[in-house]
């Protein structure tokens, strides 16, 4: 059966393209970059010239500012750790309740060591509580962590602007943005637009590099104390031995990212709302998760009423359709996402949330074949559910009171 890979905030497939500028560093040019003989020099280069590209197609950062890390929860964790770290004289950060596990659980973890942690809550839309954004800034807040777009929803958050209020209001409160989901699908300009970020963390999986690479920009002069302590690689802000072909591979996607995004985005966008339209104008009872927020034009993340996303997804599978649950808890529990909770997602749908995240890859006919199947499965587990009279075809009078509410009755 022929694989439909619909879950690509989850993970990408590498391009032929990046495999081939990065296979040559496995092979034949497999050196250590730090060692002194002449082969190790070309690996050295490609090292060199990979952070060039990486801060130029940020918005010309400098390349020194581009640190190589192996994944986004390294960058993350270097981040928000190593800011503490350097900076032990205050002791509140402010984030927000939908980010990422690798900044809300380091949030969680940062309260239970004594610090002072503000996670801002979010609307129906998912859209930040800026009031509350606002009125949570202190004269002995340390850090902004705030995510540039959800992995879950695709809800855009306005880093912009957020960033531009936090050192409107103290110059030296660090910035910091979790950009996993959006290097390379939206602008980032680190000298324009994004001249108020410190620190901006992202990942090559989500683009079309390897899993295992990942990178942090962090702004000349700000303080971040290294994470790994060891040797001198990444002039002493990292120690490990450098992932050459990993980091040849993700400054290549990043390129392939920003030559091709003018073909693959309104592409890509298309699908997804086809989709969207499809689904929503041929299943009853089934909403859009953020959908009067800005959001990434390759996420559709819809809530069914009154069925489990567990089920929809066994049964996508079964089709060879992959896509990933809203409520499918990383630790296995059956927990819907901390995302649909701050949200305030019905109780009705919020185990009943499902995730299609598109890319370049995707093909009309794939989304014909999703339109075609979902509805069935949809009808199908509803006949099943106790919330749904299956002989009229219709919710139980008392499960429409659940339509609106966001805690278990
Ligand atoms: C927003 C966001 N942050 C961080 C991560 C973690 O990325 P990595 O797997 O590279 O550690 C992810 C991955 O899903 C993500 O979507």
């Amino acid at each position: 059966m022929k694989i439909i890979y619909m879950d690509n905030n989850a993970t990408t497939r590498v391009a032929p393209e990046v495999f081939a500028a990065l296979e040559p560093f496995l092979t034949d040019d497999y050196f250590n970059p730090s060692s002194l003989y002449e082969p190790a020099h070309g690996p050295a280069d490609a090292i060199t010239a990979a952070r060039k590209t990486v801060a130029r197609l940020l918005g010309n950062a400098r390349p020194a500012e581009i640190l190589f890390t192996s994944c986004a929860t390294e960058s993350n964790n270097t981040a928000v750790f190593g800011t503490i770290a350097a900076n032990p004289d205050r002791r509140h950060i402010i984030t927000t309740g939908v980010e990422h596990p690798a900044i809300f659980s380091v949030g969680e973890d940062l309260q239970r060591r004594g610090i002072d942690v503000d996670f801002i809550p979010v609307d129906g839309d998912g859209r930040i509580d800026r009031v509350e954004f606002v009125r949570a800034l202190r004269a002995d807040t340390l850090m902004v962590s705030v995510m540039h777009a959800n992995n879950e929803t695709g809800v855009i958050f306005p880093v912009e602007e957020l960033s531009r209020i936090t050192k409107e209001t103290d110059e030296s409160i660090i910035f910091h943005t979790d950009a996993t989901q959006t290097v390379g699908k939206l602008p980032i300009d680190l000298r324009g637009s994004f001249k108020h970020v410190d620190l901006l963390s992202f990942s090559g999986h989500k683009l079309h590099a390897p899993k295992g690479i990942g990178a942090l920009f962090i702004r000349r002069g700000t303080r971040c104390r290294p994470f790994l302590l060891g040797g001198h690689q990444e002039d002493g802000r990292r120690a490990g031995t450098e992932n050459v072909a990993f980091i040849v591979g993700l400054a290549r996607a990043l390129e392939l990212a920003m030559e091709r995004h003018d073909e693959d985005e309104p592409r890509i966008l298309a699908m997804r709302d086809r989709l969207e339209k499809e689904l929503t104008a041929r299943i009853p009872y089934l909403e859009v998760n953020g959908r009067n927020a800005p959001r990434l034009s390759n996420t559709l993340n819809v809530a069914c009423h009154f069925i489990e996303g567990e089920g929809i997804l066994y049964q996508l599978s079964a089709e060879g359709i992959c896509a990933s649950s809203g409520s499918a808890c990383t630790s296995g529990s059956l927990e819907p996402s901390h995302v649909l909770r701050a949200m305030h997602i019905p109780f009705s749908a919020i185990h009943g949330s499902v995730r299609f995240s598109l890319s370049r890859y995707n093909t009309e006919a794939e989304v014909d074949r999703v339109i075609e199947v979902f509805p069935g499965i949809v009808d199908s587990l509803r006949r099943l559910s106790p919330y749904w009279d299956a002989k009229k075809n219709e919710p139980r009078p008392e499960a429409m009171e659940m339509l609106t509410r966001a805690e278990m009755p």
